[in-house]
């Protein structure tokens, strides 16, 4: 099933934004593998398959509709023989990863922390500016802007509408990962990867204000 999935996946991303590709699949998968070998209770099918199908369809490719990507996955799932209980675990990943529903969930199973952790780890550090700037591009947003402050008391709707600064995008999001870690593993990867976005920040204004 896990070859099946891979396959779906690298087909139906074909083309997909560069931080939103197969390649991030690939990494958020390897991660949450990774964190997981710290983890025996988690079940690693789960785990593995919640990593590969978590962005099949991202609502905010696809007009911000949350309902096709379970759609995708259970159906994938189903004709792949599935039980109806891996189905829900895999589901319940893919419905409640992501950063704008924070604030809606209340139920953290291992394997959604650890699959969490992974798309966050891949959110930060070096990976995460490039992917960061390579989806402000593509929105045709500005790089960053000295008039316009961050705001990180958006709620779910006016983040998703947000068309802020890319740098302001570090500060409603991208700075405030390294706390959000459910596992002790994701935490320590995420210190190095924080500090790394922090020096960026610090050379981007020096270079912005030509402080030579
Ligand atoms: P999730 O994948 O948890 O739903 P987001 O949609 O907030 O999270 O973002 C996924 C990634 O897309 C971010 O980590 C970032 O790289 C990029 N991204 C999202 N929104 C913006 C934005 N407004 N400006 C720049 N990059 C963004
Ligand atoms: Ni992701």
């Amino acid at each position: 099933m896990i070859d099946q999935a891979i396959a779906l996946v690298q087909k139906t991303l074909e083309g997909a934004e560069a931080g939103h590709d197969w390649f991030h699949i690939e990494r958020v998968w390897k991660l949450s593998t990774h964190i997981a070998q710290q983890h025996p209770e988690a079940n690693a099918e789960v785990v593995a398959l919640g990593a590969l199908l978590h962005d099949i369809a991202d609502a905010k490719f696809h007009n911000g509709d949350e309902q096709l990507g379970p759609q995708i996955a259970s159906q994938f799932l189903q004709e792949h023989g599935a039980t109806p209980e891996l189905i829900d675990q895999v589901v319940y990943i893919i419905r409640n990863i992501s950063f704008k529903n924070r604030n809606e969930v209340s139920h953290y199973p291992i394997e959604l922390q650890i699959v969490q952790d992974a798309d966050r780890l891949d959110a930060i550090g070096a990976i995460g500016i490039a992917r960061t700037f390579n989806f402000g591009g593509y929105k045709n947003n500005p790089m960053y802007d000295p008039k316009q402050e961050p705001r990180t008391d958006m709620n779910k709707e006016v983040y998703k509408k947000s068309n802020g600064t890319t740098i302001n995008h570090f500060y409603e999001k991208l700075l405030l990962l390294k706390d959000m870690m459910h596992t002790e593993t994701a935490r320590k990867l995420a210190e190095e990867r924080h500090q790394l976005m922090l020096t960026f920040l610090d050379a981007f204004y020096k270079e912005w204000n030509v402080a030579l």
